[in-house]
């Protein structure tokens, strides 16, 4: 397992489920880790699940609020040092169908889960390059960048949006030699969401998983500790399916011919 010693390392949406796990899994690893999320509660429960408190911070943030993502990492940097890895991950999925949709639930998916992505990763690269740190830094989107989905116009658009402002982010980092690569969870088993599905729902989902089952937080969080490894030095740009092959293509569909 590649250790994170002496590396500072930001995750956003931090406080619960994906962003919990891929912090978790950073400090069990040795790093220093700044936990940022909106929910200033969830932030203290999800610290007081570590039993070891060394390296570890929260800081509330809003990440559509430039000047609360600057200072976010302006804390991690006098609590720790230059920020190592940024971990852009928190996001919002409410559901409304077009028809349905006020404008200001549009705005809030594509400020949260887009803005916040940019905004959480130019302040962390700008870090970055003033301090000649060689970093990391790994979005969060979702297999939603590329399978629409009913009621999900808003989120499938953010996260669409998530992937290229990833790739464009790595080509503008390269020169710096900063890696930026995306992860695309498929269905994670989070208490939050699972909660609000319907049983048909649930089924028909678990259907189109070869896999068979949904991911749990830390199959995400160890892709994206492999994304930061010395392993991945000449990734970048990247998108990383972790779905259990739910985005391999028409997964629900039965052999062409028996024979097969
Ligand atoms: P979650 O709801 O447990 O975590 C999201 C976190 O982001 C929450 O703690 C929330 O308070 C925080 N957050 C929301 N708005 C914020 C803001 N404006 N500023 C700072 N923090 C804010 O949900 P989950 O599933 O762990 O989501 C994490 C990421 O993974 C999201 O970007 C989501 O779209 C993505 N994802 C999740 C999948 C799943 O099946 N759980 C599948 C694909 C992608």
């Amino acid at each position: 397992m590649t250790r994170f010693e002496g590396q500072v390392v930001i995750v956003t949406g931090a406080a619960s489920g994906i962003g919990l796990g891929i912090a978790r899994a950073f400090h069990d690893a040795g790093a220093s880790v700044v936990m940022g999320d909106v929910r200033e509660d969830a932030l203290d429960q999800a610290q007081a699940t570590f039993s070891d408190q060394e390296r570890l911070a929260c800081v509330q943030v809003d990440v559509r609020d430039a000047p609360a993502v600057a200072h976010l990492v302006a804390t991690a940097e006098q609590a720790f040092g230059p920020t190592s890895v940024m971990i852009a991950n928190a996001g919002i999925v409410p559901n409304a169908s077009v028809l349905n949709m006020d404008v200001s639930a549009w705005d809030s998916v594509i400020e949260t889960n887009l803005r916040g992505v940019f905004l959480s990763c130019q302040a962390a690269a700008r870090s970055m390059v003033t301090h000649g740190t060689r970093g990391r830094i790994v979005t969060v989107s979702s297999i939603a960048h590329s399978h629409g989905r009913l009621g999900a116009s808003a989120y499938c658009a953010s996260k669409a949006g998530v992937v290229m402002f990833t790739k464009v982010l790595a080509m503008e980092l390269a020169e710096h030699r900063i890696n930026v690569n995306c992860v695309a969870p498929g269905v994670i088993e989070i208490p939050r969401r699972v909660s609000r599905m319907n049983e048909e729902f649930r089924t028909a989902l678990l259907q189109a998983i070869p896999w068979g089952r949904r991911g749990q937080p830390d199959e995400v969080a160890q892709a994206v500790l492999y994304l930061c490894s010395p392993g991945a030095e000449y990734i970048t740009g990247a998108l990383l399916s972790v779905d259990g092959g739910y985005s391999t293509g028409w997964t629900h569909m039965p052999y062409s011919s028996p024979q097969l």
